[in-house]
């Protein structure tokens, strides 16, 4: 049976996820109605994966003998100015969230479920890579500039990595 403190930490985790994907999608139909269609396909995508982050850990609860639990969400703040906007807060979130993921390796050691804290490992190394790309992504903006041709390779150029995301590269 699950210790019932770890099982409180990943259902916490469940809901920051859920929160994660609800929040991309709601930059997704911004940049959508925006007129940037790279950049929404690569935010959908980007909200698919969180969920699939949340269903990791629904299944993991579940399959140890704990009780996962589906929680409500809220509705999406939309304070968006421009895609500078979009990227900043995206970081902003990805940051958050490595520190949730932390607390919750920090309960796995403390309660000593070392199979739990195994299966965390996966979402330490998968922030290392989502923070990363989200610098990156910001580095290209500013680099850039706010011109509109700038930003419509910009676009473009996000649709290519949706893309890749997508298929595992
Ligand atoms: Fe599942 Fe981007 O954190």
């Amino acid at each position: 049976m699950i210790n019932k403190k770890v099982e409180k930490a990943l259902n916490d985790q469940i809901l920051v996820e859920a929160e994660s994907s609800h929040t991309y999608l709601a930059m997704a139909t911004w940049a959508e109605r925006q007129g940037f269609p790279g950049t929404a396909a690569f935010l959908y995508a980007h909200s698919d994966e969180e969920r699939m982050h949340m269903l990791k850990l629904v299944k993991f609860v579940n399959d140890r003998g704990g009780n996962s639990i589906i929680p409500a969400i809220g509705k999406p703040a939309l304070p968006y100015k421009n895609l500078k906007d979009v990227f900043t807060a995206l970081l902003n979130h990805e940051q958050k969230v490595t520190m949730e993921i932390h607390k919750v390796v920090d309960v796995c050691l403390k309660e000593k479920d070392y199979t739990t804290h195994n299966f965390m490992q996966w979402y330490v190394s998968e922030q290392i890579e989502e923070e990363t790309l989200a610098r990156n992504i910001l580095d290209r903006l500013h680099l850039l500039g706010d011109e509109k041709s700038s930003l419509y390779l910009f676009d473009r150029d996000l649709e290519t990595v949706a893309v890749n995301e997508g298929n595992g590269k």
